[in-house]
């Protein structure tokens, strides 16, 4: 679908001013914002997506951060706005910790960031569980395993270095399935202090947690859940490639 845009200029006037200093901001920090993504070569915006912030669409919402699509130069990417009430006062360890997913090849491409304002891939697409939802018929059960399994294998990806993404628990807000391939989102709460545990939760909220578990298991039938904690509690003491597979295994994937 092609989307229309509007220059960054209007980005300052109401109601749009709405959406960049969310969920309130002095017009001279609006200003400045506008400012700041003059820097970043932020061109154009288009209000779309499947959230809306008063009468607006956008792509998401969360804690830290209001997402839209942008263009910079003219190439769509997606723009993460710091959120003026965000317990964040940078965004600069989110982007530390996205670049350093993306030397993996995990997460929405990182291209450019500064204070307010965070520019990456645009992933076009509809969270995991939303997307388990649509599958049905004939070759359900073979997307679904692939699916999940590229999702497994990037969890595996950033266990190897030791990043702990720390909201796969909460899967469907964190996949991003689209057309062509699925990517975990948000590195914001991703740390390289803790023990890393993403292809653990994962697994969990995929197959043991009650959401997606439930609509997984009509389309294949699961493994019994002992035997996947019991997989899962050898990986977790060893997180080798050996006992990765011994889940896909298990996982029939
Ligand atoms: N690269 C992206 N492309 C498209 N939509 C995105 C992208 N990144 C985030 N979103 C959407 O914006 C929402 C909020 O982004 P997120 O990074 O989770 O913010 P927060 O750190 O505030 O939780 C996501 O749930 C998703 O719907
Ligand atoms: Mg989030």
């Amino acid at each position: 679908m092609a989307h229309s845009f509007i220059s960054i200029k209007k980005f300052a006037d109401e109601p749009y001013s709405n959406i960049l200093g969310y969920p309130k901001a002095t017009s001279r920090q609006i200003r400045s914002r506008i400012n700041e993504l003059e820097k970043l070569k932020i061109k154009s915006v288009s209000f779309t997506g499947s959230t809306t912030l008063g009468n607006l669409a956008i792509l998401g919402k969360g804690y830290v951060g209001v997402v839209v699509l942008v263009k910079k130069g003219s190439k769509q990417v997606a723009l993460k706005i710091r959120r003026t009430d965000s317990q964040r006062n940078e965004m600069k360890n989110e982007v530390i910790l996205l670049k350093l997913a993306n030397s993996v090849n995990v997460g929405p491409k990182m291209y450019v960031a500064s204070k307010n304002f965070l520019v990456m891939e645009y992933l076009e697409g509809i969270d995991i569980s939303k997307w388990v939802n649509t599958l049905k018929g004939i070759g359900s059960a073979k997307k679904l395993k692939s699916t999940i399994r590229n999702v497994l294998e990037d969890c595996y990806r950033l266990d190897q270095i030791s990043l702990d993404h720390g909201e796969l628990s909460n899967v469907s807000k964190h996949v991003i399935v689209g057309k062509t391939k699925s990517t975990l989102i948000d590195f914001e709460s991703s740390s390289t202090k803790r023990r890393s545990s993403n292809v653990t939760s994962i697994t969990q909220a995929i197959f043991i947690g009650s959401g997606i578990a439930k609509k997984t298991q009509k389309i294949y039938k699961n493994p019994p859940k002992e035997k996947i904690i019991d997989i899962l509690k050898q990986y977790k003491q060893e997180k080798t490639r050996v006992n990765f597979e011994k889940l896909l295994k298990i996982l029939k994937l």
